[in-house]
C-alpha cells in the first residue's frame, strides 16, 4: 500500500506538496511502464463507479482506460441514467455505491456534493470536476509542465488568462501555490478567483515560496512565463446568457501570438484543458459565431495549432495521472 491508500481526491487543498508531487512521479513511472509495454497490473478485480452529472470526453475516457490498463472494471453512470440527486439523495447513493464499488469518481456542479459522497461512501471518492475545482486536471497539467521544462517546479512560471473565477482558475492558483511555482492569474478583476481561494493560496505560498500575481495587465502578467494557459470563457452549467458579458470582458485576454511573444520566451508552451474554442466549427461554436460574429475565442487557431501548443500531451496525461490516483489510493 502507498501513503495515499484509501484517500479521497477531492481538491488540491487536501494534499501536501509532497503528496501531490508523489502522484506526479507515480504518473511518470506508470506512463513510462506503459510505453515500454511493461505495465504491472495493481488493480486486478477492482470495481470503480464513474458518475457524471455533466458531460465529458477526456475525464471519462481517462478513468476507463486507466482502470482497464490496471485490470479494474468501471461502470459509467451518465448525466440522466441514475437516481442520484433527483430520486435518491447523495447520502444514500454514496452508501449504495460504497457497498458495490472499491472507489467512486464523481463529476457534477457543487463541490459540496462530492464532499458529501466522500463522507458517506466508505471508499475513495475522486472529483472529476466540480464548479469549484478540477484537481485531476492539475495533475495532468503539472506532469505536462515537468515534461516540457528543464526547470524544477519551483523555477517554473505560468500565466493563466481568461475566466479565473472558475474551477480551472481556482485549481491553477492553489496548485501553483502548493508547489511553490510562479503563478500569474491574468484576468479582469471581476473574474479573479474568490477571496477565500486567494487567501488559501497566499497561505500556502508562505510555506512553499510560491510567487502569486493577480493582474489585469496581460503584458505584465505573461512576461517571462514558461507556460501560458487558458480555458473556455463560459463553463458547463453556466447559462448561455453570460456569453455576452464574458466576450466583452475577456476579449483582451485571448491567447494570441502577440501574447506568446509578450512572454519574451521563444520556447513558451501553451496549455488548455480542452475542449477549446479555437475555431467555432462545432455546434455550440456556430451558435456563438452567429451571435457575436467571432471566429475564435479564448485562443486563436494559430496558437492552438502552433509548435508552442502542448495540449494533446496534456490530454494524454489525463490518463496517466488518473491512473496514478487509482494506483495510489487502491493498490
Ligand atoms: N479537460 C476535461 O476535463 O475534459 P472533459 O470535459 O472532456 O472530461
Ligand atoms: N471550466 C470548464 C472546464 C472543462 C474541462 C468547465 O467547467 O466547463
Amino acid at each position: 500500500p502507498t501513503a495515499l491508500a484509501g484517500r479521497h481526491f477531492l481538491k488540491e487543498l487536501d494534499f501536501t506538496a509532497d503528496e501531490f508531487r508523489g502522484l506526479i512521479e507515480l504518473a511518470a513511472e506508470l506512463k513510462a511502464a506503459k510505453k515500454a509495454g511493461a505495465e504491472t497490473r495493481y488493480l486486478e478485480g477492482r470495481n470503480i463507479a464513474l458518475v457524471f452529472e455533466k458531460t465529458s470526453t477526456r475525464t471519462r475516457c481517462a478513468f476507463e482506460v486507466a482502470a482497464a490498463d490496471q485490470g479494474a472494471h468501471t461502470t459509467y453512470l451518465d448525466p440522466a441514467g441514475s437516481q442520484i440527486g433527483h430520486k435518491e439523495s447523495v447520502k444514500d447513493t454514496a452508501r449504495v455505491l460504497g457497498r458495490m464499488f472499491d472507489a467512486i469518481e464523481y463529476r457534477g456542479s457543487g463541490q459540496a456534493v462530492v464532499e458529501e459522497l466522500a463522507a458517506h461512501a466508505g471508499v475513495p471518492v475522486y472529483n472529476g470536476l466540480t464548479d469549484e475545482w478540477h484537481p485531476t486536471q492539475m495533475l495532468a497539467d503539472v506532469l505536462t509542465m515537468t515534461e516540457h521544462s528543464d526547470k524544477p517546479l519551483t523555477g517554473i512560471a505560468f500565466a493563466y488568462l481568461g475566466d479565473a473565477r472558475s474551477n480551472m482558475g481556482n485549481s491553477y492558483l492553489v496548485t501553483g501555490a502548493l508547489l511553490g511555482m510562479d503563478v500569474r492569474i491574468v484576468a479582469p478583476e471581476r473574474l479573479w478567483p474568490d477571496g477565500a481561494v486567494v487567501e488559501a493560496a497566499r497561505r500556502l505560498a508562505r510555506t512553499s515560496g510560491a510567487r502569486i500575481t493577480l493582474t489585469e495587465d496581460v503584458k505584465e502578467g505573461v512576461r517571462g512565463a514558461d507556460f501560458v494557459a487558458t480555458d473556455v470563457w463560459v463553463s458547463m452549467g453556466e447559462p448561455k446568457e453570460v456569453w455576452d458579458e464574458r466576450i466583452a470582458l475577456l476579449g483582451p485576454y485571448a491567447v494570441t501570438m502577440d501574447v506568446l511573444r509578450a512572454t519574451g520566451n521563444d520556447d513558451v508552451k501553451f496549455l488548455h484543458c480542452l475542449p477549446a474554442f479555437h475555431d467555432l466549427g462545432t455546434a455550440v461554436g456556430r451558435e456563438i459565431h452567429e451571435r457575436h460574429g467571432l471566429a475564435e475565442l479564448e485562443v486563436t487557431d494559430e496558437v492552438f495549432e502552433s509548435a508552442h501548443s502542448v495540449v494533446f500531451d496534456e490530454a494524454e496525461n489525463r490518463m496517466h495521472t488518473i491512473k496514478a490516483i487509482l494506483v495510489a489510493t487502491l493498490a
